[in-house]
């Protein structure tokens, strides 16, 4: 069975509303239905409401049941920004930063991102497609029912080939939906040690070509000694010419102006924005470019938060994601998303919530279709282990998802 299915015995269905991304202080009001009940029907929410309005004339008999026991019920959560596919670990390298160093100095001597590379090289299709497979799971448990997930370990035309088809193959066969990100420009690898600008050559002329129907985003890590401001809007530009969406890592280390480049170009997120002056977070918000937050990696740096509260201020859209990847942040923990977002960077449980689903949605151009509880839009939801979602917050760093439904069929049970 599955597919059709009846969610009741809710103590409250809570969601946020709309089908696209939600902005400023919005961001904070939720819809809250007690006693709700959901009707899925092929995978889609049929009717939802006070259940004993909406089931008063069902035959529960042709439906799964979902029995809430009295406990809350949240759209799955949309982890907006991972690198979950790569070969390899970099655990050494964590600890000589838990000894002092930067990531940027570790990069400069030849670990970080490329260390990953060589060992993402040398591993086999079915090696990161299990390990991805592992990885997804823990997503799921988490309550995780949308990821998404970037190439950017490869470097070369055949092994960045290789992560996003491993990706796509994920995307079938596991219970779990995945938008495919291509990030060539994640570094310059070494074999173009000096010739920088020929590696964005060959990224533009070459390699985008062969990728765009691969991947639906391009996402390119603009950063001083990284990808220049000059070059990411050529590879972005050139990824738009031929029609993928685009995002950008923007302003993680230094201030940079990547959140004014997102704006330029119209992005559809922009990332990490540690560092994203005030002219910037305006023309993210003018532009309407969700603002995509990674508190776990800014904890794992020990660097100070993204500015969520100030962004939310302003009016931006702020989304929540994990950023998983094994250099800067090994962690896709949910529960450490939410405990960083309100208890250090101020926002409110409800703004949190909202980040983390309907504006996750927006971050990966899904939000008419997933990231909110609404008539027509996937069913696609949480029950949790208490009955307010007051608990997400209150419940420090532990995992309240009890069960989860994906397109009306439970996956976590
Ligand atoms: O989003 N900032 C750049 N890229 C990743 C880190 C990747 C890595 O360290 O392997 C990030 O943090
Ligand atoms: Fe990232």
């Amino acid at each position: 069975m599955g597919r059709n299915l009846i969610v009741k015995n809710t103590s409250q269905i809570v969601t946020p509303s709309g089908r696209s991304a939600v902005f400023g202080k919005e961001m904070g009001s939720l819809k809250i239905i007690e006693n709700g009940a959901i009707i899925i029907e092929d995978g889609i929410i049929k009717a939802l409401g006070k259940e004993e309005e909406i089931l008063k004339d069902i035959n529960e008999e042709n439906y799964e049941i979902l029995d809430c026991k009295g406990n809350a019920v949240l759209p799955g959560f949309v982890d907006s920004h991972t690198h979950f596919v790569f070969g390899g670990y970099r655990e050494e390298e964590f600890s000589w930063r838990l000894r002092g160093d930067s990531y940027m100095s570790i990069m400069e001597r030849g670990g970080g991102i490329v260390n990953t590379v060589t060992k993402t090289r040398e591993a086999s299709f079915n090696e990161l497609y299990e390990s991805g497979k592992r990885r997804l799971k823990t997503m799921i448990d988490f309550g995780v029912t949308t990821v998404e997930g970037k190439s950017g370990y490869g470097l070369d035309l055949e092994t960045e080939i290789k992560q996003l088809e491993v990706m796509e193959k994920l995307n079938k066969d596991s219970d779990i939906d995945i938008a495919i990100t291509f990030m060539g420009a994640h570094a310059t690898p070494a074999e173009y040690k000096e010739r920088e600008k020929q590696y964005v050559d060959f990224i533009i002329e070459e390699v985008l070509p062969k990728v765009k129907d691969k991947a639906e985003f391009c996402d390119v890590f603009c950063e001083k000694n990284v990808f220049s401001i000059e070059d990411s809007r050529n590879i972005l530009l050139k990824a738009k010419e031929l029609n993928m969406k685009v995002k950008l890592h923007a302003d993680e280390i230094v201030p940079f102006k990547g959140a004014e480049l997102s704006g330029e170009i119209k992005a559809v997120s922009a990332d990490h924005l540690l560092k994203a002056s005030k002219e910037g977070m305006d023309d993210m918000r003018d532009n309407k470019v969700v603002s995509t937050l990674l508190p776990c990696t800014a904890f794992s740096l020990k660097e100070e938060y993204a500015k969520g509260r100030e962004m939310i201020d302003r009016g931006l859209a702020v989304a929540l994601a994990s950023d998983l990847n094994p250099g800067s942040c090994f962690t896709n923990s949910i529960p450490l998303i939410i405990a960083l977002s309100t208890i250090y960077m101020n926002l409110s449980i409800e703004e949190t919530i909202t980040a983390l689903t309907l504006n996750g949605a927006a971050a990966i151009d899904r939000s008419n279709v997933i990231g909110s509880l609404e008539e027509g839009k996937q069913g696609d939801l949480i029950v949790l282990s208490y009955p307010s979602y007051k608990f997400l917050c209150y419940n420090i760093g532990m995992n309240l998802v009890d069960k989860v439904v994906k397109n009306g069929c439970i996956i976590k049970k």
